[in-house]
């Protein structure tokens, strides 16, 4: 028995043996009110608050367990492939934390360390916005079913031409919204679409249904709503209407959606701003392939500053790469995803915007698993999947917000784009009207289509 005693002793004197196990109170609040609560909480997208011990404790081990495998919080950029702003995610140290919390049966420790319950922001985040757009009537949404993506078109107060630095999407109904995204539409489309429907909504999932002249912002919960410098503030030209898009997720119960948008005003902007989309449209993916790669690249035709970037895809694929290749040899990696889920398609926006000089060039990755291991899979048996809008088919595309050193600079940087596209598009024996939506028209048709700034926001 001796020749154990120092261990007996060594381990006596650890820290860990004389630590009393974490607590509800000191401890794990902490954690889940900075990193839970803005979606686990009444009335919020989540399905069950997490604001008392009680919520918390009955769910202990679930939650240990998310928290591990770092499904929650939901945040799906990979950490050193880009550095974005508002990033939701937990230390090893609070991951371990929870852990031992759960192992010891939850305990909710002292009441005199109990932590006043959060104060939640009510109202517009960005301040009072200078033209709030609202949907006409409220969406109906059933009480269960599949989840229903439906676009519809804001009525404007204003007809003018206008600038905009801020735009706040604020859901009618939290329970139900899981993402939104706000087009621009110079076509018409959309209000003829919306016109025959009878809400005034129409069903749409991969895209508006038309080519959108723009992209305003995206939404998901927890999403944080930022302000533009006024140097590269987005137009929205007189006779543009605005289009949401919106993921609704049934509740269980027949529900109403009346959501809507909060814009802030700018000066003109001085910088341009444009939108690179990378994208593939070669896609072909056989029924039981575990394993799918698709490839695009383009060169950036001159120095732009990088400020955002939104990969898109539907069901099926699982990891997304996206990389800068620079002249001088460098990669730099713009966003990894290493299990891509449809319905946490975020809208990245880095810390600080990235100089990509003229040259570089964008090289995107995707890998799809059309086998019936594919959770996300919808076809059982799996069937042939090729590019398409719609929930059966697939998508590869990015969306990469920049800034150009003037506004000047926006039509040929379109021009040299399109030339891009279009030699891309060729050998596939697609014409451009086969572009994914998200393609500026202006860089479709040419210089005959209209000119305004490309003005798409990717915020997070
Ligand atoms: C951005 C919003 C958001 C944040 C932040 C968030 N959650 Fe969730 N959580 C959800 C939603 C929505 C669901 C329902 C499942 C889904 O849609 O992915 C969910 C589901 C869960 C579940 C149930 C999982 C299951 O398999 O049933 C647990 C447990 C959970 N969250 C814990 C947490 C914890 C712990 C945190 C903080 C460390 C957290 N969540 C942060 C939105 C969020």
């Amino acid at each position: 028995m001796r020749r154990f005693a120092p261990f007996l002793l060594i381990s006596a004197l650890s820290p860990s043996a004389f630590s009393a196990p974490p607590t509800f109170n000191r401890d794990i609040a902490p954690i889940l009110y900075r990193h839970c609560t803005a979606c686990h909480r009444p009335g919020e997208v989540a399905p069950f608050p997490l604001l008392t011990h009680r919520d918390a404790a009955k769910r202990a081990r679930l939650i240990a367990s998310v928290t591990q495998a770092r499904i929650m919080p939901p945040w799906k950029a990979e950490p050193g492939h880009g550095d974005f702003a508002g990033e939701r995610r937990l230390t090893p140290v609070e991951i371990e934390r929870i852990q031992k919390w759960a192992r010891a049966g939850a305990p909710e420790g002292d009441p005199q360390h109990r932590l006043p319950l959060p104060a939640f922001p009510d109202g517009w985040q960005l301040g009072q916005p200078d033209e709030v757009l609202t949907m006409a009537s409220a969406v109906q949404l059933p009480p269960d079913g599949p989840d229903q993506f439906r676009c519809l078109v804001l009525p404007r107060n204003a007809v003018s031409d206008i600038f905009v630095r801020g735009v706040e999407f604020r859901p009618g109904n939290r329970r139900l919204v899981h993402h939104a995204l706000v087009f621009l539409d110079s076509s018409g489309t959309a209000r003829k679409l919306a016109a025959g429907s009878q809400d005034g909504s129409y069903a749409c999932f991969g895209g508006p249904g038309f080519r959108p002249a723009g992209m305003l912002a995206g939404w998901a919960p927890g999403a944080t709503p930022v302000l533009d410098p006024p140097d590269w503030a987005q137009a929205i030209p007189e006779g543009t209407d605005v289009v949401l898009q919106v993921h609704y997720h049934p509740t269980g119960k027949r529900e109403l959606d009346q959501s809507s948008l909060g814009l802030t005003y700018s000066t003109p902007p001085t910088k341009g701003r444009a939108a690179i989309t990378l994208f593939n449209r070669r896609i072909d993916i056989l029924p039981g392939d575990p394993h799918y790669v698709v490839r695009a690249s383009v060169v950036v035709p001159r120095d732009v500053e990088l400020f955002g970037i939104a990969p898109h895809a539907h069901y099926l694929a699982t990891q997304m790469k996206v990389d800068a290749h620079l002249p001088d040899g460098t990669i730099t990696p713009l966003i990894w995803i290493r299990d891509w889920d449809f319905n946490w398609q975020g809208q990245y926006r880095y810390k600080q915007p990235l100089h990509l000089p003229k040259g570089t060039r964008l090289a995107l990755e995707y890998v799809y698993d059309n086998s019936k291991n594919n959770p996300h899979n919808s076809a059982d048996p799996p069937v042939r999947v090729t590019w398409g809008e719609e929930t059966r088919n697939e998508m590869a595309v990015a969306f990469l917000g920049v800034v150009l050193p003037s506004i000047a600079d926006v039509p040929s940087f379109r021009r040299e784009m399109r030339l891009q596209y279009l030699d891309s598009l060729l050998p596939t024996g697609f014409s451009p009207d086969d572009l994914p939506t998200g393609v500026q028209p202006a860089a479709v048709k040419g210089p005959g289509g209209k000119s305004t700034p490309r003005t798409r926001t990717v915020s997070k």
